[in-house]
């Protein structure tokens, strides 16, 4: 039985992992689109790639060849976060950036004191700065993904609809399970995310269907498309918003972060004014199903695979 969205309690930021140890389901692309939207949405949003893919990285435009610091600084060497976020060129969106270095981390934080709570004693440190904290994990359940379940106050799941669905799901709950009791009492999903979704097939419907029997209270009514824009975005370093704002993944990226906002009762357009902040810098407020024209040719869209 699945249990009540949890009450989420504001002390700063919260912080949201972005976990499924499946591969290429969708979680880097949820982490940096929903980062950007809620920034854009006037939030003062930390993205922490937390992958040595350095996906979220690359997928923000971020020159890894330039980085000094990354997350390995940070897991690895007690870094602060503060001496490691790079400027992402949006307002009010900063990252953490992560290279293949971080899998050095993974071997090396077996022998380090605290090896699971490195990641939260750093946001300790710098959660008066934000409003939101993303963690984008890897695909896997080890001392790199424990440290981002340790650290959050809840988790985002994606999962993609395709066979086999919840193939592993189990595991990540009995993973999180063991972190809730073990080293963070408060853990818990806030949300289960439905990508890839493709109308044209039964299998992505039936698929939906029965992860919602699952969690029918944390799966998100909004789904996302499996469109060949939100593929293209990262390979010019740019959010589905910046690259195509009114193609169907930018609608469903803005709906999903309206509904994550209302669970976490927080205002579609970011938090109480801060002291000299003008309009612009509040940022805009989320314009969810506003009707838009848009450049997507739904040929091409359809022809995604
Ligand atoms: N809705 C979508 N439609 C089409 N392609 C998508 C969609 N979401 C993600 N992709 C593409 O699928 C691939 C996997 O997505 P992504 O990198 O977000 O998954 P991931 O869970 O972070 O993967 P990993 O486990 O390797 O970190 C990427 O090439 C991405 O561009
Ligand atoms: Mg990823």
């Amino acid at each position: 039985m699945e249990r009540a969205l949890p009450h989420v309690a504001r002390r700063g930021a919260i912080v949201l992992a972005l976990a499924n140890q499946k591969g290429g389901v969708g979680k880097t692309t949820s982490a940096v689109n929903l980062s950007v939207v809620l920034a854009a949405a006037g939030y003062r949003v930390l993205l922490i790639d937390n992958d040595p893919q350095g996906n979220a990285t690359s997928s923000l435009g971020i020159e890894k060849q330039e980085l000094d610091r990354t997350m390995y600084d940070v897991l690895a060497e007690g870094a602060s976060l503060s001496g490691v976020t790079v400027e992402t060129g949006r307002d009010r969106l900063a990252l953490i950036p992560s290279t293949p270095a971080l899998a050095g981390a993974e071997v090396e934080l077996v022998n380090l004191d605290a090896r699971e709570s490195r990641l939260r004693s750093a946001i300790q440190q710098v959660r008066g700065d934000y409003d939101l904290i993303l963690i984008d994990c890897p695909p896997s359940l080890g001392l790199i993904t424990v440290n981002a379940l340790t650290a959050a106050d809840l988790v985002v799941v994606p999962i993609q609809c395709e066979f086999l669905a919840l193939e592993g799901v189990g595991q990540l709950i009995t993973t999180i399970d063991l972190v809730r009791r073990q080293l963070n009492r408060s853990l818990d999903i806030i949300g289960v995310l439905m990508t890839m979704f493709d109308g044209r097939t039964r299998l992505s419907q039936h698929v939906v269907n029965e992860v919602r029997t699952y969690f029918p209270e944390r799966i998100f009514e909004a789904v996302i498309p499996r469109s060949v824009r939100l593929a293209e975005a990262p390979s010019y370093g740019q959010s589905i918003v910046e690259y195509d704002r009114s193609s169907r993944g930018a609608k469903a990226y803005r709906s999903v972060a309206e509904e994550l906002l209302g669970r976490l009762d927080l205002p579609p357009n970011g938090v109480e004014r801060r002291d000299g902040e003008t309009d612009q810098e509040r940022g805009e407020p989320l314009l969810v199903g506003a009707p838009q024209s848009s450049s997507e040719d739904a040929s091409q869209e359809g022809a995604a695979s």
